[in-house]
């Protein structure tokens, strides 16, 4: 399949995760990614598991820092010269009681889930055209009340509500945007969630309808589907990529 041959592709958070997994499809599908992440050993071992030469370029960014989004848009332009895709996937979590949440917890999580994506949007712009496609990572969490969650669901509500209005303000340019909505998927971040503790594990995966906890390749695969061409006619929309979690009540 080559449905991206000759496009390129901003994956944030691409460095792990659904991220990677994201790029690995695009980049199986002939297109140029660009990976920004935090980490640059991150960074450097998911550029060797691509395996893709020339087609990949690794940008050191921190989402949640104009300036950093300054620089990684600046090489994306002299490397590339344009954008057909952004997947605005970066984000942090934060698992803790409303009492418990420090200022510095919530500036990371609003300043990486929030700020991040929509500064990663605004700076790309200059470089996507018409055809662009934008994919925004949502989560669950938008459409259950868990409490734990409090700063963390907001900031993807906020999210969700940015494609939203996004894909009017940007169709006489003729980007499109939606939004993916992951439940529970086997990443850095569920272990983290969740502790790697199996017994918790065990509870969420039994919340699902189909049975089973998400791979990076479930959500990939509509990401890439939404960046792609055969989704010409669909923006504004939230494609919840959960197994039947938040439509369904367990059995
Ligand atoms: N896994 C799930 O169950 C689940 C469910 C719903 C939604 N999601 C969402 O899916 C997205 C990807 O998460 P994942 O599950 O694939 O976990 P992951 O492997 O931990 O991926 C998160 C990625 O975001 C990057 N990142 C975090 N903060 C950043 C920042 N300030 N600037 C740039 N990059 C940053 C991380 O790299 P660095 O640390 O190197 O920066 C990492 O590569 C997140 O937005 C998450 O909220 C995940």
């Amino acid at each position: 399949m080559s449905e991206f041959e000759g496009k390129t592709v901003l994956v944030t958070g691409g460095g792990s995760g659904i991220g990677l997994a994201t790029a690995r499809r695009l980049v199986g599908a002939g297109a140029s990614v660009v990976l920004a992440g935090r980490s640059s050993d991150r960074l450097e071992a998911a550029v060797k598991d691509l395996d893709a030469g020339d087609k990949v370029l690794a940008v050191p960014t921190d989402v949640a820092r104009t300036g950093d989004l300054d620089g990684l848009i600046a090489q994306v332009q002299q490397r590339f010269g344009r954008l057909n895709g952004v997947f605005a996937n970066a984000g942090v979590a934060l698992s803790a009681r409303t009492a418990d949440v420090t200022e510095a917890d919530f500036d990371q999580v609003v300043g990486a889930n929030f700020k991040g994506t929509f500064f990663t949007v605004q700076k790309a712009l200059p470089l996507l055209g018409d055809g662009g496609s934008i994919v925004l990572n949502a989560s669950w969490l938008v459409h259950r009340g868990v409490g734990l969650a409090s700063v963390y669901a907001a900031s993807k509500a906020a999210v969700l509500n940015l494609a939203r209005t996004f894909a009017p303000d940007l169709a006489e340019r003729g980007i499109r945007v939606n939004t993916v909505t992951p439940g529970h998927v086997t990443t850095d971040m569920f272990d983290a969630v969740t502790g790697g503790n199996e017994q918790v594990q065990e509870f969420f995966r039994s919340q699902v309808a189909l049975g089973r906890l998400g791979q990076a390749e479930d959500i990939a695969d509509a990401v890439v589907f939404l960046l792609s061409p055969r989704a010409s006619y669909i923006t504004g929309q939230e494609l919840v990529v959960d197994g039947g979690l938040v439509g369904s009540v367990p059995s």
